[in-house]
């Protein structure tokens, strides 16, 4: 396997396993946990994260990006977002990032992040991304976040270990991008890859509903929107939501 691999049953979160485990001994760099089953899988905005047992692929991943400012975090994001968006498409066509870091197949959602980063100072010391992705899932019963498996997409069952792999490898290709401070493009590949990168959407704001286009994503991570007047707005996490 590319990476250090601990694989569990059950835990209540792979994230709490990996951030305990790294607040106990030195953990490699790219340590990675998967589970089989989560009791109470965590998403953002502390929401919860369901998965049927050994469906799905669930798992943690530590990053020690000493080197990167805390301002600049959104960066990572980007590239966990861009290696699972490719990995996706190598099976199915239509796979966008959702802003900030959904992965969409089409309208719905079959792949969630949940980055949970410690900053030292100015800088970040650890960093531990937490991915569910459905995968062998034959159907949902939470209607919440519009979910979808890929075996819903292609009628096909995957090696949630196989998938893990090439998605690891993504992942430390385009952090050595980041090392090199090579973000050119990431920041390109990123914004091509945004769902609803075309024409005007609905998106409701602290003021209402309004009709935008998606203009860019800034560094820092805040998104650009452009209404019907050319009136540009840009928006910080959860500010937004997109209708
Ligand atoms: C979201 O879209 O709200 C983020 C979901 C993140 C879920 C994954 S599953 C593996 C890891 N462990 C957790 O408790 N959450 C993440």
């Amino acid at each position: 396997f590319p990476v250090p691999l601990i694989h569990i049953r059950e835990t209540n979160s792979t994230n709490n396993y990996l951030q305990t485990l790294c607040a106990k001994e030195k953990v490699e760099e790219f340590t990675t946990v998967v589970a089989d089953f989560q009791t109470s899988g965590r998403g953002q905005r502390g929401n919860s994260w369901e998965s049927e047992p050994f469906k799905n692929l669930l798992f943690s991943f530590v990053l020690f990006p000493e080197f990167l400012e805390a301002r600049r975090q959104f960066l990572i994001s980007q590239i966990v977002s861009l290696a699972i968006k490719e990995e996706l498409n190598t099976y199915t066509d239509d796979i966008s990032i959702k802003w900030p870091n959904d992965i969409y197949w089409k309208e719905k959602k079959i792949c969630g992040i949940l980055i949970e980063n410690d900053l030292m100072g100015r800088n970040i010391n650890q960093s531990i991304a937490g991915i569910g992705i459905n995968i062998n899932q034959e159907e949902f019963h939470s209607l919440a976040p519009n979910p979808v498996s890929l075996y819903q997409i292609t009628g096909k069952q995957y090696d949630i270990f196989e998938v893990l792999k090439n998605i690891m490898l993504r992942i430390q290709s385009y952090y050595k991008l980041l090392q090199k401070d090579e973000t050119a493009p990431i920041v390109t590949q990123y914004e091509k890859s945004l769902f609803r990168k075309e024409g005007m959407h609905r998106y409701r704001d602290a003021n209402g509903e309004f009709l935008a286009r998606i203009v860019c994503v800034e560094p820092e991570g805040r998104l650009i929107l452009e209404d019907e007047t050319q009136n540009q707005r840009g928006y910080m996490f959860k500010e937004v939501e997109y209708l």
